[in-house]
């Protein structure tokens, strides 16, 4: 593989000596749509924060195009999964997007010129300008994951960890944010996502990582998006599988 947005070989993490992701190896090229699929309690967000050093593996190492995260951190943007923001933190929606800055500026320089017209051209970009000074907790489900992508905007990023950016999206906001990152990943970044709904695989990713706290499979969609996989990864009660690829399709080709 050639440029390789993602290396991780060996990787377990146990919580209270429970494995919740066991011996994990993959590549990931870069300039991917990544979808990270697995069922609940898979051990997906774990996967990231295990990626990201924000929580402790017992074994693995990882790789960002070729480098150690100590020496790549601030070209990595994460969102985290909704429940894991506190959305009480009494922020306004442009202050939240600015903060994709500190890593550049540090928490408490003044932010620059540039740095202003950045947030309001990714305000503008996720559709989100006019809500700029609103409080985030006063903002719909969609809203905020649209802030909040606007924020990894502006840290301008190489590759980029979702964590379930879609989960109690309207639909609107749901095209807003695909349309946005199928566009960072043609235009070569790496986009990690987290996501639930089986029925939009094919339209919307180039590569699955098919997690259940082993790696079920990792590659292009093709290779990975098959009833076999799936059902080791979801179970043999994942029946619909056939009907799921059905939509699925016919979503991918616009017929529906
Ligand atoms: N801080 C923690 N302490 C102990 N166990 C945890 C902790 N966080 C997660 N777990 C457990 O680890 C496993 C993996 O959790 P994780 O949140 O990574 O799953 P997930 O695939 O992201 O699930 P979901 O689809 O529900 O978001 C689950 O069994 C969960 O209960
Ligand atoms: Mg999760």
């Amino acid at each position: 593989m050639k440029d390789v947005a993602l290396h991780v070989s060996n990787l377990t993490v146990h919580y209270d000596k429970i494995p919740v992701l066991w011996d994990i190896n993959l590549d990931v090229p870069h300039g991917k749509l990544v979808g990270i699929l697995g069922p609940n309690g898979a051990g997906k967000s774990t996967f990231i924060k295990a990626l990201l050093g924000l929580i402790k593996p017992v074994s693995g190492s990882v790789f960002f195009l070729k480098k150690r995260l100590r020496e790549i951190k601030g070209k990595i943007a994460y969102v985290p999964q909704k429940e894991a923001v506190d959305w009480d933190f009494p922020i306004t929606v442009i202050e939240l997007v600015l903060m994709g800055r500190y890593p550049q500026r540090g928490l408490f320089r003044w932010m620059k010129k540039e740095d202003i017209t950045s947030a309001h051209e990714a305000l503008d970009l996720v559709g989100m300008k006019e809500y700029m000074h609103r409080q985030i907790n006063e903002l719909s489900g969609g809203q905020q994951q649209r802030a909040f992508l606007a924020r990894a905007l502006l840290q301008d990023a190489d590759i980029y960890f979702l964590d379930e950016p879609l989960s109690g999206v309207d639909h609107t906001s749901e095209e807003i944010i695909m349309r946005i990152l199928k566009n960072m990943a043609q235009s070569g970044k790496t986009i990690f996502m987290v996501h639930h709904d089986l029925n939009n695989v094919e339209e919307y990713f180039d590569w699955i990582v098919l997690l259940n706290v082993r790696l079920i499979g990792a590659g292009p969609k093709a290779e990975i998006f098959k009833r076999d996989l799936m059902q080791a990864a979801y179970g043999k009660n994942f029946l619909l599988f056939d009907e799921t690829v059905k939509i699925s399709k016919d979503r991918a080709s616009g017929v529906i």
